[in-house]
């Protein structure tokens, strides 16, 4: 007979994330294995090997949390697992393994979008933590991570109304981008973040901020581009190759440009989202994703709500980076609400976790010439990809 254990599986992009909850927040025990190291030689991550070292760890990541929390698979009563956005070949690996033990164990599964994950870490509560009241609705909550920058009102659980996002670069593309152009490998936002603070002597450069008016939409492509300016222009200066050609600045340099790339990106996420929260009244604040672990959004975030009067969630850094915690947090709530999937749930490559007001669930696809051929084969490539046959 089963259990009442939460089991979560992550492997959307990078890193192989495996939980055990009891309960919608409490971690049991839990492992991540990053593949931060794998993808560092090409400074951005390559699907394929992805894809393969998920299928080589999740196996040891699972065994890990078992033991940990001294439990057999007997002791899972349900199994949540991400089904996107994401990776297609990561998500795979994590999707067929954990619809496969639901079944092998006759426990019911849920898919949960990885957005939602993030946002439902603030939320948990670590294996010994003394229980902490749950952030209160309404609220605002910003995601930041290496994909996705949004912010979503709140009223109640799993509901959500976009408020704005980026428009171009997600926050932790830029850090790694910019983390690129300085030389300081990947993934930039943690090197960023430390060269930054190499600088807190200094002055940081000055770097430039898009605000797109009253909007809460974000926008990091042309800070990027001023940064690649500075940059080019310096290392021509100084008679250095190009960044690409493996020019560098002088370390002082570095960190007065990563103090102040930092700082713009930080001033604008921090603004909207303090300014989100008092124009749509929220009492909390909550944050998610890998950037939510900076410290500099946090203290800046920390600063702003206690002037607000609004209460601040931000998990710790672990919890904010990928991990299968927060997928059992989403998931929990989705079972309580009484989701289940069926053992043809695929995986989905793009998933919003709330559109515009007034936008389409999807858009419609063609149904003539050529680009109704080019959407079918599309439609069924990635269906035979997610190990399903639509016709
Ligand atoms: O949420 P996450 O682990 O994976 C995605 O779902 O994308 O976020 C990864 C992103 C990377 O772009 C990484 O550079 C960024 O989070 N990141 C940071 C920090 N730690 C991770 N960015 C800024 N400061 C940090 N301390
Ligand atoms: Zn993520």
């Amino acid at each position: 007979m089963s259990g009442g254990l939460l089991l979560a599986v992550e492997s959307s992009c990078d890193e192989t994330g495996v939980a055990l909850l009891d309960g919608p927040r409490r971690i049991v025990a839990q492992a991540v294995a990053s593949q931060v190291a794998l993808h560092a030689g090409t400074g951005g991550i390559v699907p394929e090997l992805a894809a393969r070292a998920h299928l080589r760890w999740i196996d040891p990541a699972l065994d890990v949390v078992l033991v940990e929390a001294g439990a057999t698979l007997a002791d899972v009563g349900s199994v949540a697992v991400t089904a996107g956005p994401g990776l297609v070949g990561s998500l795979l690996v994590g999707l067929a393994y954990a619809k496969a033990l639901a079944w092998a164990l006759d426990v019911p599964v849920v898919g949960v979008n990885h957005l939602e994950g993030h946002l439902y870490a603030a939320w948990l509560l670590d294996p010994g933590e003394i229980e902490r009241p749950e952030p209160v609705f309404p609220l605002v909550a910003l995601v930041v991570s290496g994909g996705h920058t949004f912010l979503v009102e709140m009223r109640d659980h799993l509901s959500y109304r976009l408020l704005g996002e980026t428009v171009d670069d997600a926050a932790g593309e830029a850090f790694d981008k910019a983390g690129r152009l300085l030389g300081l490998g990947y993934p930039g936002g943690p090197a960023i973040a430390a060269a930054a603070a190499d600088a807190a002597e200094r002055t940081p450069e000055r770097l430039p901020r898009a605000w797109l008016g009253d909007s809460f939409d974000f926008s990091f492509s042309g800070l990027k581009t001023a940064l690649r300016r500075m940059v080019e222009f310096e290392l021509g200066a100084l008679g250095l190759p190009s960044a690409e050609n493996g020019g560098r600045l002088p370390p002082p340099r570095v960190a007065a440009l990563a103090a102040g790339f930092q700082e713009s990106v930080v001033d604008v996420l921090a603004t909207k989202t303090l300014r989100a929260a008092e124009t749509t009244g929220a009492r909390a604040i909550v944050v998610g994703g890998g950037v939510a672990s900076n410290a500099a959004l946090r203290d800046r975030l920390a600063t702003g709500a206690a002037a607000l009067g609004v209460d601040l969630v931000i998990p710790r850094p672990g919890l904010c980076t990928d991990n299968g915690a927060m997928i059992g947090a989403a998931g929990a709530r989705r079972l309580a609400a009484g989701e289940r999937a069926g053992l043809d749930l695929g995986v989905r490559a793009s998933w919003p976790l709330a559109r515009p007001a007034g936008a389409p669930a999807s858009r419609r696809p063609p149904t003539r010439g050529a680009a109704a051929r080019a959407y079918a084969a599309v439609r069924d490539a990635e269906a035979d990809a997610a190990g399903r046959v639509a016709r």
